[in-house]
């Protein structure tokens, strides 16, 4: 099913509920290079037959301007010009990996995305932000770019790990926390295995509901001023969190959204039972609702957020499930959230 779709830079191509080789039909695959990983290259190399391919180290660390170097060669080496087409075949390492490279190699490329984790396509793959990290600071170079399509193939679920389905639930929690009330309630009622029954039916509405609140959102607010700030409830703690103990991100904005909630019990009037609702949703999709982590190191990364004004980091609170906010808060209070999660663990 294709979708044409509007955002302020440019329009996107959404094929929802798709297949990979549908694709074809619309891109030349002779133009075509498609950036993906080792483990997916392996996976699928049927899919990849006849195609040019550049595979990448399957881990967070391989996204670096190192990585973006080595891949400009690499084009280079291939010849790829204004007209190639990049195509991010994998999760979001690999859609924020293709979409940078892409808005920066030549000046701009065309680039496409086939999200094959469950996170990367309620998440990552949509809204045009992409980037890479330096040192412990993630995603702190990027550009906010579109891809010409999103392909959805929820065929690329039935290999993925039980701990990546784990990791893409953070992200559909989060949508549920911060604009679905109901959504929370329908996740309440279900678990993971109900998702991944071998009819894709729940599967694939879970991913448009998901994929229409963030495209809702980032119609609105591109560039992140406003409306798209709602979408790092949770983040900000995460990512330091994820720099400190390289754990999944996933799992860091579950913790996240605890810590977040904490905070918002005293900042956002939000009912303490919220917390123990969350921390039971959370468990329910073998997310970890316990971590021991260093405050204070934590502390110094949050420092250096992207979100940071002056004293005060732009946050991300709950009034109530459904209902977000942000919240201008000084460091000391988040500290507090912060120490008082680690010592309850
Ligand atoms: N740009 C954005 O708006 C945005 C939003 C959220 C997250 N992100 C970024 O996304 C990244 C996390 O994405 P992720 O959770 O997809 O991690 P990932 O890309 O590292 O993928 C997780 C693991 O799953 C494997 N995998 C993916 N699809 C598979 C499949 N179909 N079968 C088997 N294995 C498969 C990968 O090889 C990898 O080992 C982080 O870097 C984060 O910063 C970006």
């Amino acid at each position: 099913m294709l979708q044409k779709i509007n955002f302020p830079s440019g329009t996107v191509n959404f094929f929802f509920d798709s297949s990979f080789d549908e694709l074809w039909q619309d891109y030349d695959k002779s133009h075509v290079v498609v950036i993906t990983n080792e483990h997916i290259s392996k996976l699928y190399a049927h899919l990849l037959k006849g195609l040019r391919v550049l595979v990448l180290p399957a881990c967070e660390s391989s996204k670096d301007m190192h990585t973006i170097a080595t891949l400009s060669r690499q084009l280079v080496d291939l010849k790829a010009t204004r007209q190639t087409i990049l195509v991010g075949l994998g999760g979001g390492v690999i859609t924020d990996i293709t979409g940078f490279l892409a808005s920066v190699y030549l000046r701009g490329v065309k680039f496409g995305f086939v999200p094959t984790s469950l996170l990367a396509m309620v998440d990552a793959a949509i809204g045009g932000k992409n980037g890479v990290n330096s040192g412990m600071h993630k995603n702190i170079l990027g550009t906010i770019t579109q891809p010409d399509f999103i392909l959805y193939d929820t065929r690329f679920s039935d290999t993925l790990p039980d701990d990546e389905w784990s990791n893409g639930f953070a992200e559909i929690i989060k949508y549920a926390c911060i604009f679905d009330a109901e959504l929370f309630e329908e996740l309440a009622k279900h678990s993971i295995s109900y998702y991944q029954d071998e009819d894709d039916e729940a599967l694939n509405k879970l991913i448009k509901r998901c994929a229409d609140w963030k495209i809702k959102t980032v119609q609105e607010d591109e560039k992140e001023s406003g409306i798209r700030k709602l979408l790092n409830f949770g983040h900000t703690a995460a990512h330091a969190i994820e720099n400190l103990y390289e754990i999944p991100h996933g799992k860091a904005v579950g913790i996240g959204m605890v810590v977040a909630c904490m905070i918002s019990t005293d900042v956002a009037g939000l009912d303490k039972g919220v917390v123990d609702k969350l921390k039971a949703l959370l468990a329910q999709y073998h997310l970890p609702v316990k971590m021991k982590f260093n405050a204070s190191k934590a502390m110094e990364i949050l420092k250096m957020d992207k979100k940071r004004v002056d004293d005060n980091i732009d946050y991300i609170v709950l009034e109530k499930i459904g209902k977000a906010a942000v919240h201008a808060l000084p460091f000391d209070v988040i500290e507090k959230a912060l120490t008082a999660y680690e010592s309850n663990n």
